[in-house]
């Protein structure tokens, strides 16, 4: 079975390229390096995958990508895991339009790809952030989602509308997975653990927003993987034939100051704190209901903070050598 994973120089496309690498599946990775973030990290994930013979890499950007056939010389997929967008909600304050480009635009050219495709199945990446300001915790697949509250949120629960509606149109087969703040080795740079991780052991200050008074529901990257492999497994069986939402989160949402409490009893030194007001685009708290997820991906999340965090700081410190 030959899986296409878009993103795979990305943080949890690395991650899920080298899971199913290593259990001899045929993976082609596409991704087109952007400059969002260190372009040498991503390098450095996609060599850990080009270790590998049963890995092909196209270099390409999929929102100017309108005949995916072609780029994948007819080669025929079972499944496409598709990772790649502008991820980043604070990014998408201060620049909205890459986030239409890459993940409204880009998104159509995979649905184009499956709908003249019929046998290869769809996994995409949705987010926590389509939640937006809801109150009512857990958030569930069920709940309300018409209340979003930054534009990256909106291109998310985009994709989802667009997959519904090329199931009632084409019977397309796809599954969303709602990821919830995701860390863990070879993780994003953009993200609060690893500027966090990264100031304290620099001695300079972290920024605390909304004066700490925030949680996340943190889910490790060997968690979310096993949930990606279950979705991929699911949409190939033969009675799956439907557009499906998951959560994939830890269930745990941890407060932003414990959070740092254990980030400094791992590294070993304390914070600098510079508290400061509330982010537009920001939300008070993720909190994943995973009750779906456990029936029907199996499901269970195995990893705790501090593990993780302690996995992550190991990583980072070999990576920068420090
Ligand atoms: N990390 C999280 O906590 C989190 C949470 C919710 C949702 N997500 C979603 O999960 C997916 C993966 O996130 P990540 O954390 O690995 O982000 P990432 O930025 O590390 O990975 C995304 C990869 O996609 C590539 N890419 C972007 N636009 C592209 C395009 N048009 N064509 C080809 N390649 C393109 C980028 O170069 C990057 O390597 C994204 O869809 C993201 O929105 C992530």
């Amino acid at each position: 079975m030959t899986i296409l994973i878009t993103g795979a120089a990305g943080f949890i496309g690395s991650h899920i390229v080298l899971k199913m690498l290593s259990q001899n599946y045929n993976v082609i990775g596409i991704d087109n390096l952007n400059d969002y973030y260190s372009v040498s990290l991503k390098k450095y994930r996609l060599k850990k995958l080009k270790k590998f013979k049963n890995f092909t890499f196209i270099k390409t950007d999929l929102a100017k990508t309108l005949d995916l056939e072609k780029i994948l010389k007819k080669k025929k997929l079972s499944v496409i895991c598709h990772l790649a967008a502008q991820a980043g909600v604070r990014y998408s304050i201060s620049n909205p339009n890459i986030y239409l480009k890459y993940n409204i635009e880009g998104f159509l050219n995979i649905l184009e790809y499956c709908r003249k495709n019929k046998r290869t199945n769809l996994v995409y990446a949705s987010s926590s952030s389509v939640y937006g300001a809801n109150k009512k915790v857990p958030f569930s697949t069920q709940d309300d989602v018409s209340n979003p509250v930054s534009l990256y949120a909106v291109t998310k629960r985009s994709n989802e509308l667009m997959a519904e509606s090329y199931f009632n149109l084409y019977g397309l087969n796809s599954i969303g997975l709602r990821f919830f703040t995701v860390y863990g080795p070879m993780g994003r740079p953009d993200m609060a653990i690893w500027k966090f991780t990264e100031a304290i052991i620099d001695n300079r200050p972290i920024e605390v927003f909304n004066n700490g008074k925030l949680s996340r529901d943190f889910t490790y990257i060997d968690d979310i993987v096993n949930g990606i492999e279950k979705a991929i497994l699911l949409s190939k069986k033969n009675k799956f034939k439907k557009h499906e939402l998951y959560n994939l989160g830890n269930n745990s949402p941890v407060a932003l100051i414990e959070m740092i409490n254990i980030l400094e009893s791992v590294i070993g030194k304390k914070a600098k704190k510079k508290l400061l007001p509330m982010q537009l685009g920001d939300v008070k708290k993720t909190f994943a209901d995973i009750k779906k997820s456990k029936r029907d991906l199996k499901f269970e999340p195995k990893v705790n903070l501090r593990q993780g965090l302690f996995s992550f700081v190991n990583w980072y410190k070999e990576y920068h050598k420090k």
